[in-house]
């Protein structure tokens, strides 16, 4: 198969587009021929070398943790899927990749709604995942103020419209020039600026900004952190890891058919580099993804 891989650590010209070995799905995963991978902050930290898993990579290395495609393959112990379905999801997280390609493994994985488009789809596993684990944890009410950092990212962008449905207000920090953008997601944009009362937080954006979240809070246990390795001296809850559920069940990514997946962009795969400068240069709007040639 072709995949976009990279054998040394650098900017994103590094990236080249080769062949790879097949890869086979374990038990409780699958194959798809993948449409269409997601670009994540991990992918393009990993190919920098800037993530400490960086050092513990086989290379060459395969970028991507999301993917949507069509299911060619079925590992043992999965039941109720079959090739010829239409899915989107999450790579094994051990793997820290692999999606970027004509053949990718999931782990997690749920039907493609059919208003969603590929891109969409292949951009969506990890941001509705890590949202919905998060918003979760933060035991929101109807009517409560819930503050998002990083409103407009990845993660971000989804979290917003997820806490919509939920009943609660949100606002959202971000850029100044983002302000339109997190305003049709649903949230008030408030800027960079932290200011206000608000029931719980939730800091997508990382950067040090705890202790101002908490004051905003009045407590440390209202806000959570999924970007923020500074936490738990802080008395804040850190979300991190492999996300539950059972094969193909996982009730974070059956939120797709309710919510848009922001995408900024989409990439070919014939251009390896583009995507990742793209997210090196540019200030987020939602998803970058890359479309995967059959
Ligand atoms: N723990 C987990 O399970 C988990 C899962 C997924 C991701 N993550 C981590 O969570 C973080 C967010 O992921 P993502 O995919 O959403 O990344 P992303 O798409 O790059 O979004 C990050 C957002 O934060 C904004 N931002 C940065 N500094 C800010 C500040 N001081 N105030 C307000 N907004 C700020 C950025 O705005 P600009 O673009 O304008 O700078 C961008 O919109 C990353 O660190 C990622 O590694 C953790």
């Amino acid at each position: 198969m072709l995949a976009v891989q990279f054998a040394q650590f650098g900017p994103p010209e590094v990236l080249r587009l080769a062949e790879a070995p097949d890869p086979h799905p374990g038990p409780g995963e699958v194959r798809v021929r993948v449409r269409a991978a997601g670009v994540s902050p991990v992918d393009v930290a990993l190919r920098a070398g800037t993530s400490p898993s960086a050092a513990r990579l086989p290379r060459p290395h395969i970028p991507g943790v999301d993917a949507a495609g069509v299911i060619d393959e079925v590992g043992p112990g999965v039941t109720g899927w079959a090739p010829g379905d239409e899915v989107f999801g999450i790579v094994p997280l051990a793997t820290l990749g692999g999606a970027t390609a004509q053949l990718a493994v999931l782990r997690h994985w749920a039907r493609r709604p059919a208003q969603l488009p590929w891109a969409e789809a292949g951009a969506a596993g990890t941001s509705l995942e890590t949202a919905t684990r998060a918003l979760d944890r933060l035991a929101l009410e109807p009517g409560m103020r819930l503050l998002v950092t990083g409103a407009a990212g990845g993660v971000g962008s989804v979290a917003v419209q997820l806490a919509v449905l939920r009943g609660v207000r949100v606002y959202g920090t971000g850029s100044a020039d983002a302000a339109d953008f997190v305003a049709a997601l649903g949230a008030e944009p408030l800027g960079r600026e932290i200011a206000g009362r608000f029931d719980r937080a939730l800091d997508t954006a990382g950067g040090g900004l705890l202790p101002a979240l908490i004051e905003a809070t009045g407590d440390a246990a209202r806000v959570l952190t999924i970007a923020d390795f500074a936490a738990p001296g802080l008395g804040v809850a850190l979300s991190t890891g492999e996300p539950a559920g059972e094969p193909g069940g996982h009730h974070g990514l059956a939120e797709a058919g309710r919510i848009r997946v922001p995408l900024q962009a989409t990439y070919p795969m014939s251009d390896p580099p583009a995507a990742h400068r793209a997210f090196e240069t540019t200030s987020r709007r939602g998803k970058l993804a890359y479309e995967i040639d059959a």
